[in-house]
C-alpha cells in the first residue's frame, strides 16, 4: 500500500523536495525569484506550503498581528519559539525562519547564543533572523561558528522604531545607501546566509545585491531582490491598514467577518449544520468530546 498522499480523486500527490538554503541559493542564481511569507500557525503553513511558498518566516509581527500590541517590541521569546515550531510541523518541506525578538540577543553574547539555539532546538528553525548592522558582526560570525545560519535583517529595522522615532523608510541618501551597503558586506563577511532589507529605494537594494553573493530577500524594496516577503495577513486582506508596500490577493478579512454574521443568524435559527450524536444502546456511554479526535472523521 501507497504511504503518499491523495488528492481527492485519488491520484498520488508529489510532494516537492524540501527547500534548504541550497535551493535558496541556486534559485538566486537562476534569476528565480523565491516567495516568503511571514506567517504564524500551522494550518496557515500547511496551505502556504501547499501554495508553493518558499520560506516561512516566525515574525515578531506576531506581536501585532496575533497578540494585538502597537509594536514587534512586545513579541514574547516563549511564543514565538513555539509559532517558529508550528510553522516547521505545518510545512516540513519549507524553509523556517525565526526572528529572534527585542532583547534576545542583545543584552550578551551568552544570552543570544543560548537564545539562537533555543530557537533551533525547540523552534527547529532551519535560519535564526537578526535584526542588524554592521556593529552585529562579531555576534553573527559567533553564531555561524556554532552552526547557527543567520539572516540579517538591514534597512529599516522595526525594533529601533524607538529610536528612529517612528517607523522610517532607511537609505535614502547617497551617504545612507553607502552605510548599508556596508552594513550587508559586512554582515554577509561574518557569515550571514540571507540578507533581508526593509523599506528602502529600489536603488539601495540594486546596490546591496551587486555588492554582495547570499540570496537577498526584500520587503517594500523593489524587485531587484531574489525573495519577498509580506506579513501574510497583508497579503490575505486581513490587516485594516495594508502597508504602502504590500497589495492583498484577497478581502479574507470581510469574508471573515460575513462568515461571523452568518453563524449568528444560523445559531439565532437554531441552523447549527453538521448531523447529531445518537443514542448508544450498548457499549461505551459517552461519544468523544468535540473537538478530541479531530483526526478522525470516523468518531466524530
Ligand atoms: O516580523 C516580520 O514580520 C518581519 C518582516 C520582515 C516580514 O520581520
Amino acid at each position: 500500500m501507497s504511504l503518499s498522499p491523495h488528492d481527492e480523486t485519488g491520484s498520488e500527490v508529489r510532494l516537492r523536495d524540501a527547500v534548504t538554503l541550497k535551493t535558496l541559493r541556486r534559485m538566486a542564481e537562476r534569476g528565480e525569484k523565491f516567495a516568503c511569507l511571514a506567517a504564524y500557525d500551522a494550518t496557515t503553513a500547511r496551505w502556504l506550503e501547499r501554495g508553493g511558498v518558499h520560506v516561512l518566516l516566525a515574525g515578531d509581527s506576531a506581536a501585532q498581528v496575533v497578540l494585538g500590541h502597537e509594536r514587534t517590541i512586545d513579541a514574547p521569546i516563549g511564543f514565538l519559539v513555539q509559532i517558529t515550531a508550528a510553522l516547521k510541523r505545518g510545512a516540513p518541506r519549507t524553509l523556517v525562519m525565526a526572528d529572534m525578538p527585542f532583547m534576545s540577543y542583545h543584552a550578551s553574547v551568552e544570552a543570544a547564543m543560548e537564545n539562537a539555539g533555543r530557537f533551533m532546538r525547540d523552534g527547529l528553525a532551519d535560519v535564526v533572523k537578526l535584526e542588524a548592522d554592521a556593529s552585529f558582526g562579531a555576534l553573527v560570525d559567533r553564531m555561524t561558528r556554532a552552526g547557527i545560519p543567520v539572516c540579517a535583517h538591514i534597512g529599516y529595522r522595526p525594533q529601533t522604531t524607538a529610536v528612529l522615532g517612528g517607523p522610517t523608510a532607511q537609505g535614502r541618501t547617497e551617504d545612507a545607501m553607502e552605510a548599508l551597503v556596508d552594513d550587508a558586506v559586512a554582515l554577509e563577511a561574518a557569515g550571514a546566509v540571507l540578507l533581508l532589507v526593509e523599506a528602502v529605494p529600489p536603488e539601495v537594494t540594486r546596490r546591496i545585491v551587486e555588492a554582495t553573493s547570499v540570496p537577498v530577500i526584500g520587503i517594500g524594496a523593489g524587485t531587484d531582490c531574489h525573495g519577498q516577503i509580506l506579513v501574510v495577513h497583508d497579503l490575505l486582506g486581513l490587516t485594516d491598514q495594508t502597508p504602502r508596500f504590500a497589495e492583498p490577493v484577497d478581502a479574507i478579512g470581510e469574508r471573515i467577518k460575513e462568515a461571523g454574521a452568518e453563524w449568528t443568524a444560523r445559531v439565532a435559527r437554531d441552523q447549527i449544520g453538521g448531523s447529531r450524536y445518537t443514542m448508544r444502546e450498548t457499549g461505551p456511554s459517552a461519544g468523544p468530546a468535540s473537538g478530541a479526535a479531530r483526526a478522525s472523521n470516523t468518531d466524530r
